[in-house]
């Protein structure tokens, strides 16, 4: 079959808007598959957390052939992870395609991060088909959102599919559209080199790593030795196919198709999202000279935590827990950390806050770990006064003040969407967070589009809960990184006991070092469990004390209510107890419970 009569696209979605029912739909008018084999069969491993919290970071891609109106299409449907850590992911996925649906809910309205990724479609040239799904709902109101998406996006509102995933109403059409409209991939002149784009790769327990791929330019079959052009390594290709969504092996892979390799590679680390493969001749002198594909990006992770096992003991296997996941997470990062107040842990760097529950879960669920957390935070830039740079992402790694010139950290544009209402309670939120605002914009009589710059730190704690908050759940949000900028940084130190707890230091703006130290010391006070002697909480910069609260002694003795001398009971009573335990750290003679260390996570008395 020839390049004409294949369509390269993506879905466009916020969470809950209806992509994976419309995918569903698409896969039973074109009879891909049955919808229930899609479900049980074929999604990816993280899957039972992203059930349970009712997302779906990413859908397998697949292949579809559909005949329509005598003549037989492929198309490939590719999606874009409807989160905002996975922003890198969503732009090498739209760069594998020539078209976009973006899926609006009809009853909700366009989403700040579909905002944001459709403004990127649009920067990579594809064509965009605009649906409002969910139409069969009562307060679904088509004629108001597509004035919506005209508005935002600049697309005529009478382009505009009103549609049912559900019923499937209209979903033929959409599919229609797509062959219409979505252009054929470009032809290409040199065909005896190849270039394919990989937009995802997984870890499979049967093939090994499998790089998923669109070809640009060239073919690859079964046997063929291809280069990686960024990470420069050489791959035996095992087997290449397309996807049905299960794997079906192919002969040979051409350009325009999109489709999966069977690398032979240990970790996906070594087949990063946006790699090129590349084959022309075998020789090194050529690899060095060939030209990737644009775009490229080293995965850098924003948010960092320390993860420590309750028992020590236990270190080994979070090693080889962490090193198990990063096999089919390259964006996870991990190096080993000692803490004064925990012992040995890690060090873990994440794409966000989304990317580290899901590490969390998994560690708990699939590797049975009992973890300390540490709260998140980010990584900062350490001018010192000698004329070096130091990165550091622990603020427990701060030098001395004396010895520091400037500290400098990550800055974010955020942009929030919102009910008019709102944007009060907005403003207030963001500048308590050190943000600025820049830009304000109606999308219609109702709805407005606030930008911010902000520091990456002030978002990655709990700025998207208290957002919902303030906004009874109706903002949404999208953030970029801009750059690291100086500011009047400080380390804040926390003393548990006259104890330094390192793994409480934080990096906070001097001006609110003082209201943050006041808040955590509070905290950690209703946290801490009494001790047989009273315990001062402090929190200091460098020799000074900015906050003080004092846990009151109290002694309990929960064997005292036993009389007789019946040890069994005395000892199960102390089992039980050391059980509730489990998620504390000893330190000294002060028991630390897990929430501890995310007292800054917490909100204000709430
Ligand atoms: P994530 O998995 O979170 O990314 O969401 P999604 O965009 O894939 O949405 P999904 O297809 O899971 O749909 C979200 C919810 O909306 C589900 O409960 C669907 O049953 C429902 N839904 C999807 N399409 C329609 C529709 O056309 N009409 C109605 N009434 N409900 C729909």
């Amino acid at each position: 079959m020839s390049q004409g009569n294949i369509r390269n696209f993506c879905i466009i979605a916020h969470i809950d808007h209806g992509k994976s029912t419309l995918a569903d739909r698409f896969l039973e008018i074109t009879k891909t598959v049955e919808m229930r084999d899609m479900k049980h069969g074929q999604m990816l491993d993280t899957m039972d957390i992203e059930q349970e919290r009712g997302i779906t970071i990413k859908l397998q891609p697949v292949r579809m052939d559909w005949k329509h109106d005598g003549k037989e299409y492929i198309l490939n449907l590719i999606d874009t992870p409807g989160h905002v850590d996975f922003s890198y992911e969503v732009s090498r996925s739209l760069a594998a395609c020539e078209g976009a649906i973006l899926v609006v809910d009809a009853t909700q309205g366009i989403e700040a991060q579909t905002l944001a990724n459709c403004y990127l479609a649009l920067e990579h040239n594809l064509e965009i088909i605009p649906v409002l799904n969910k139409i069969d709902l009562p307060s679904a109101d088509v004629e108001k959102r597509a004035q919506e998406i005209e508005d935002a996006l600049g697309i005529d509102k009478n382009d505009v599919i009103a549609i049912s995933a559900k019923d499937g109403t209209n979903v033929e059409k959409v599919l229609e559209r797509v062959v219409s409209v979505v252009p054929k991939p470009k032809e290409t002149k040199n065909d005896d080199e190849l270039k394919a784009l990989i937009f995802d790769s997984v870890y499979d327990s049967y093939k090994g790593v499998v790089a998923f791929v669109r070809l640009m330019q060239g073919s690859v079959k079964k046997g063929d030795k291809v280069y990686l052009l960024n990470t420069k390594k050489q791959i035996d290709v095992i087997e290449v196919g397309y996807f049905r969504p299960k794997y079906e092996p192919a002969k040979i892979l051409n350009s325009g198709e999109v489709g999966y390799i069977v690398t032979g590679l240990k970790t996906v680390r070594e087949a990063k999202v946006g790699d090129t493969v590349w084959q022309k001749g075998t020789t090194k002198v050529e690899m060095n000279t060939a030209v990737p594909l644009d775009g490229y990006k080293k995965v850098k992770p924003f948010v960092f935590a320390g993860i420590y096992c309750t028992e020590n003991d236990d270190f080994g296997v979070l090693r080889e827990a962490l090193e198990k996941l990063q096999i089919n997470d390259s964006a996870l990062t991990f190096e080993p950390e000692n803490s004064s107040a925990l012992g040995h842990g890690f060090r873990c760097g994440f794409l966000g806050l989304l990317h580290m529950e899901i590490v969390q879960e998994r560690l708990e669920r699939e590797y049975d770990m009992d973890l300390i957390i540490t709260a998140p935070s980010v990584s900062y830039d350490v001018a010192l006064k000698g004329g070096d740079v130091i990165t550091i992402s622990s603020p427990a790694e701060l030098p001395d003040m004396a010895t520091v010139d400037q500290i400098r950290e990550p800055w974010v544009k955020v942009e929030l969407l919102t009910p008019k209402e709102y944007v009060g309670a907005i403003m207030t939120l963001c500048t308590d967070k050190r943000g600025e605002s820049k830009d304000m914009q109606y999308l219609d009589q109702n709805r407005v589009i606030l930008s911010f710059e902000m520091p990456l730190a002030s978002i990655v704690v709990d700025f998207y809960d208290q957002l919902k908050s303030v906004t009874s759940g109706y903002a949404s949000m999208n953030y970029e990184y801009l750059e690291n900028r100086a500011g009047d940084l400080v380390k804040l130190d926390i003393l548990v006991a006259d104890e330094r707890v390192d793994a409480l230091a934080l990096i906070v703006h001097r001006k609110n070092a003082f209201y943050v130290g006041q808040d955590i010391t509070k905290k950690l006070k209703d946290i801490i469990p009494k001790a047989q002697f009273a315990i001062p909480i402090q929190a200091a910069i460098g020799g000074k004390i900015v906050a003080r609260e004092t846990i009151s002694a109290f002694r309990k003795d929960v064997t005292a209510k036993l009389y007789g001398g019946d040890v069994t009971r005395k000892n199960k009573l102390l089992n039980k107890q050391k059980k509730g335990k489990k998620r504390m750290k000893m330190m000294g003679k002060i028991n630390m419970p897990q929430e501890a260390f995310l007292a800054v996570l917490k909100k204000d008395g709430k």
